[in-house]
């Protein structure tokens, strides 16, 4: 049986965790969000209070909404503060061994039914799982950047995932108004399967076709319908982020369309990280 989430607590205040704790506390749900300091934790809060305020201006939420939602967001540097949530989200860096850390620690201070759910985009939540005294309890929850606009969340079953996790935090994208989708646990899931071959493909044809960056997106834009074009997009996900996930796709598939390309890494490399940094294949 699905179970009712009360509370929920959002490891990692960064785009997606600070995104997700935006969507959560906006659904009504409280929420406490952990970051390493108090203040990496209020810097997020801010971003958070920043784009309710801009929802407020633009008509789309009243004051007091804003303000409620702003009270139902705690803050806290403690694990042990999750103590009574009913599900925990992840979101910190996209490495397995911090992960699996973080998940161990999860199972020793979160009560046997508190649902444990990771953001990864590419890592194996089997995996990440594996570190729990409890994998049952362990499912994927994966969000699209940025959270609070992107439909989307993919409810990932997990080798040993029991069907009342997943189908609580399948419940649970719905109750933040998001479309979620169901699938299995394999490398990419669902949307990055397609999406990091393809952007890879992207930026390969930028130096294969001789494109510029500008000609590019509007190409993708303008002939095939995308929202934004796929340099636009890279720059928006971090460039750091993306070349991590196609390196973590290609260790799994060995497919050569996974692999990252060298112009990424190199821009990755030099510190051009997209939008974050000010600077990627644009200026910001
Ligand atoms: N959090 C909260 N609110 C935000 C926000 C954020 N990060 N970013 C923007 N907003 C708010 C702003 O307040 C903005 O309004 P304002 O400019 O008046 O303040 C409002 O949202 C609307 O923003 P835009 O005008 O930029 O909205 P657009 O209509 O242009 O749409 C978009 C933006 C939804 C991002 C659209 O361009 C789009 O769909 N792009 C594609 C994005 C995509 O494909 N994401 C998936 C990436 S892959 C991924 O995430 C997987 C991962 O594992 C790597």
């Amino acid at each position: 049986m699905e179970r009712e989430i009360g509370k929920v607590g959002v490891v990692g205040l960064g785009a997606m965790g600070a995104g997700i704790a935006q969507l959560c506390v906006e659904a009504g749900v409280e929420t406490v969000g952990r970051e390493v300091s108090l203040e990496l934790a209020e810097q997020a809060r801010d971003r958070i209070a920043h784009f309710l305020t801009r929802k407020v201006d633009k008509g789309q939420l009243e004051q007091g909404a804003r303000d409620a939602a702003i009270a139902r967001l705690s803050l806290t540097t403690e694990l042990a503060d999750f103590v009574d949530c009913d599900l925990v989200i992840e979101a910190i860096v996209e490495d397995l061994a911090p992960k699996q850390e973080l998940f161990a620690a999860l199972g020793r201070v979160c009560p046997a039914d508190t649902v444990l759910a990771t953001n990864t985009s590419a890592l194996s939540v089997t995996e990440i799982a594996s570190a729990t005294s409890t994998p049952e309890r362990v499912v994927g929850m994966h969000f699209f950047n940025p959270a609070p606009l992107m439909p989307l969340v993919e409810i990932i079953r997990a080798e040993l995932s029991s069907e009342d996790a997943f189908e609580t935090a399948y419940a649970f994208g719905e109750k933040l108004g998001k479309q979620p989708i169901r699938c299995y646990d394999t490398p990419g899931f669902v949307v990055n399967r397609v999406l990091i071959p393809l952007l890879n493909d992207c930026i390969r044809v930028l130096d294969e076709a001789r494109v510029t960056v500008e000609d590019l997106d509007a190409g993708m834009k303008h002939g095939a319908g995308w929202p934004m074009g796929p340099c636009e997009l890279v720059d928006l996900v971090g460039i750091d982020v993306h070349v991590h996930a196609s390196e973590a796709l290609y260790e799994k598939t060995k497919e050569p369309r996974m692999a990252a390309p060298p112009r990424l890494v190199a821009m990755r490399n030099a510190g051009l990280l997209g939008r974050k940094s000010g600077r990627g294949f644009y200026r910001y």
